[in-house]
C-alpha cells in the first residue's frame, strides 16, 4: 500500500526527483519548501506546503496534517564556496533549521527520518576509496553543518527510542530524469556538468579549475552517481527501515573516480562538438580526488545498485534536459 512520505527539499533537485519516484510507485509525496533555491514547477506529483525548516510551527503543521511515517530531508544551502562566504546561513539553515525538523519529527511520532548528507564530511581524506570509517575531517561550512546534523540525528533517535534513521552521505549527484523534464537547476550553477554543457550549447568557454593536481591527467577526481540512482536509495528505505532509535549510514557512490577531462570527453561524445575550455587556476576548497569506498554496505543491506551511473547515461540524461 502507498505511503504518505514528508518529502522535505522536494522542489530542489534531488528531492523533486524523489518526489516523482515515490509518486510513480504509488506514494503520496508531501513537499514541504520554502521555495530559496528550489522551483514551485518541480513540485507536481503530490501535494504542496510552503515552509521553512527553521519555523517550528509550519513543521508541525505539515507533519500534523500528513502524519507521514518517513521523512526524506533533503533540504539544505549546498554550494561549498558560498558557504566559505556565509557560513552563519549554511549553520542557520542546516544545523538549526534540521534541528528543528527533527523536533518535530520526534514529537509527532515519525518513525524512519532520512538525511541528505555528502561526501563533504570527509574533507580531504587520506586515503582514497574513502570508507566509512574515514575521520570526519571537514573543510568547509557545509560539510561542518551536515555533521553537525548527522550527530544531531543519531543523538535525537537514541534518545527517542522510536524513531530511526538513514544519513546517506552522497558523492557527486549528476543527471536528469530519463525523459528530460526535470533536472539539475541552480542559481548560479557552480556544478561540473551543468556547466560543461552550458558551453557545448553557446559556444562559450567553460573554466576548467585546476589542471596541475596530484591526479593520472592532472584534473580532479570525483564519483558521479546519477539522482535517479541516489533516489532509488532513498525508496530502498522503505523496504528495508533502521530499527527505533538507530542510526545508519552509507556512502552512495560507485566507487569509480573520473577526472574533469574525462567528463568533458564524455560530454564532446555525447554533444557531438568540440567543447571550448579555459585552463583556470585551481578553485579554493576542492578535494584533489573524492571516490567512494564502502559501496557495498549500500547493496548487501538496502539492495541498491546504481544503475544508470555510467558516465554516458548521466551525461546522455543531463543532455537531454538542457536542450530542452
Ligand atoms: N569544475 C570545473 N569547472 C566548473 C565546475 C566544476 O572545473 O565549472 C571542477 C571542480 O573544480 C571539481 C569538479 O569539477 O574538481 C567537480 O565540481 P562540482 O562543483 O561539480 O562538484 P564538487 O565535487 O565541488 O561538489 C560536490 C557536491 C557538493 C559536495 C562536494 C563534496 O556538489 O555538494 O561534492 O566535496 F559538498
Amino acid at each position: 500500500m502507498g505511503e504518505t512520505v514528508l518529502v522535505v527539499g522536494g522542489a530542489g533537485y534531488i528531492g523533486s526527483h524523489c518526489a516523482r519516484m515515490l509518486a510513480e510507485r504509488g506514494h503520496t509525496p508531501v513537499v514541504f519548501d520554502n521555495l530559496s533555491t528550489g522551483w514551485k514547477d518541480a513540485v507536481r506529483f503530490g501535494p504542496f506546503e510552503h515552509g521553512d525548516i527553521r519555523d517550528a510551527t509550519a513543521v508541525a503543521r505539515a507533519l500534523r496534517a500528513h502524519q507521514p511515517k518517513l521523512v526524506l530531508h533533503f533540504a539544505a544551502r549546498s554550494l561549498v564556496g558560498e558557504s566559505m562566504q556565509r557560513p552563519l546561513d549554511y549553520y542557520d539553515n542546516n544545523v538549526t533549521g534540521s534541528v528543528v525538523l527533527l523536533e518535530g519529527c520526534v514529537r509527532h511520532g515519525v518513525e524512519n527520518f532520512v538525511l541528505s548528507s555528502t561526501a563533504a564530511v570527509y574533507g580531504v581524506p587520506e586515503r582514497m576509496p574513502i570508507g566509512l570509517d574515514a575521520p570526519l575531517a571537514p573543510i568547509n561550512p557545509y560539510g561542518a553543518s551536515k555533521m553537525m546534523v548527522e550527530r544531531a540525528i543519531e543523538d535525537a533517535c537514541r534518545a527517542s527510542g522510536a524513531m530511526g534513521a538513514t544519513c546517506f552521505r552522497y558523492f557527486n549527484a549528476a543527471g536528469a530524469h530519463p525523459e528530460g523534464d526535470l533536472g539539475e537547476r541552480h542559481e548560479p550553477e557552480t556544478h561540473l556538468i551543468p556547466n560543461v554543457l552550458k558551453a557545448a550549447v553557446n559556444g562559450t568557454p567553460m573554466s576548467l579549475f585546476g589542471d596541475d593536481y596530484d591526479t593520472p591527467d592532472g584534473t580532479c577526481v570525483r564519483d558521479y552517481v546519477h539522482v535517479q540512482d541516489l533516489v532509488e536509495a532513498h525508496l530502498a528505505v522503505l523496504a528495508h527501515p533502521p530499527r527505533a532509535g538507530e542510526t545508519r549510514r552509507y556512502n552512495l557512490g560507485t566507487g569509480e573516480g573520473l577526472s574533469v577531462k574525462q567528463v568533458i570527453l564524455a560530454c564532446e561524445a555525447e554533444t557531438g562538438g568540440k567543447i571550448p575550455v579555459d585552463i583556470k587556476p585551481r578553485r579554493p576548497g576542492d578535494p584533489p580526488s573524492l571516490v567512494a569506498g564502502d559501496t557495498e554496505k549500500a547493496r548487501a543491506e538496502l539492495g541498491w545498485t546504481p544503475r544508470r551511473s555510467d558516465v554516458g547515461t548521466i551525461v546522455g540524461d543531463a543532455w537531454r534536459w538542457h536542450r530542452r
